[in-house]
């Protein structure tokens, strides 16, 4: 079975991985981070790539200007027709201008649209020519247009876990050297989660297990900074005016 395949299945499922407790918490963690960007960019046209279930895309749509424009892609249809159903009959559509369907790693970004503000949370990953797929990202961004992706630490507990479809991993200063031979801004790295995902997934359902599973999190991030062994890897990084 190929990813995209994989993606089609998992479908709208793909929510229940963050539905557990603390997984909540480290989701709104990565959603503040996102909103942060936000709100200093105030960017006017958006492009969430890899929408899944639309996770960033709500958080996008919640936190952008009235009259910014949303757009969203998938390459799982499943992913794209869920979002459709999830955004477009709550009156969002207004703001949220079209979602569809398209494979990154080998089609055309949109024709003839260009984005102030691009995000690819969890996504690059799922694809062996990442590398290529960042500077056809660049060119689609407008001169002080911020890209806001992530990709899996070599050096961490991602390197034993995944959702069951082989990731891309990599290291802090390889994506840095990339973007800088890119010309691009680094402007922003850090990371919300050390522990192995078995910490998150074995939920016993109490809230002060949660609590405690983010507040070592927390006290990791202080002894080792915002990188060091951090699984998924944030990066904010900017297009030159
Ligand atoms: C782990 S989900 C992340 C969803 C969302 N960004 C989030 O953080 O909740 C990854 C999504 O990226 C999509 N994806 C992966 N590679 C892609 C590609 N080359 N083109 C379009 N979508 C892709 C998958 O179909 C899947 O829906």
């Amino acid at each position: 079975m190929n990813k995209q395949d994989g993606w089609n299945e998992i479908g709208e499922n793909y929510n229940k991985n963050w539905e557990r407790e603390p997984e909540k918490r480290l989701s709104k963690l990565e959603l503040n981070f996102i909103i942060l960007q936000l709100k200093e960019k105030n960017p006017k046209k958006i492009l969430d790539m890899g929408c899944g279930t639309g996770r960033i895309l709500h958080c996008l749509f919640k936190n952008s200007k009235a009259n910014a424009k949303i757009y969203g892609l998938d390459y799982a249809q499943k992913m794209v027709d869920f979002c459709k159903r999830s955004f477009y009959p709550t009156g969002t559509r207004s703001k949220i201008k079209a979602i569809f369907q398209c494979d990154f790693s080998n089609e055309e970004l949109p024709k003839n649209l260009t984005f102030d503000f691009i995000s690819a949370i969890r996504v690059l990953k799922y694809n062996k020519n990442w590398r290529e797929i960042i500077p056809k990202i660049k060119n689609t961004l407008n001169p002080d247009g911020v890209f806001v992706f992530t990709m899996p630490n070599k050096v961490s507990a991602s390197f034993f876990s995944n959702y069951g479809i082989q990731d891309c991993l990599t290291t802090r200063s390889e994506v840095k050297k990339l973007l800088i031979d890119q010309g691009l801004l680094l402007e922003n790295t850090c990371s919300f989660s050390r522990l192995p995902r078995t910490f998150y997934t074995f939920f016993n359902g109490s809230i002060t297990y949660a609590k405690l599973i983010l507040f070592i999190e927390k006290i990791l991030g202080i002894f080792l900074g915002k990188t060091l062994f951090g699984k998924e890897l944030f990066f904010v990084t900017r297009k030159p005016r």
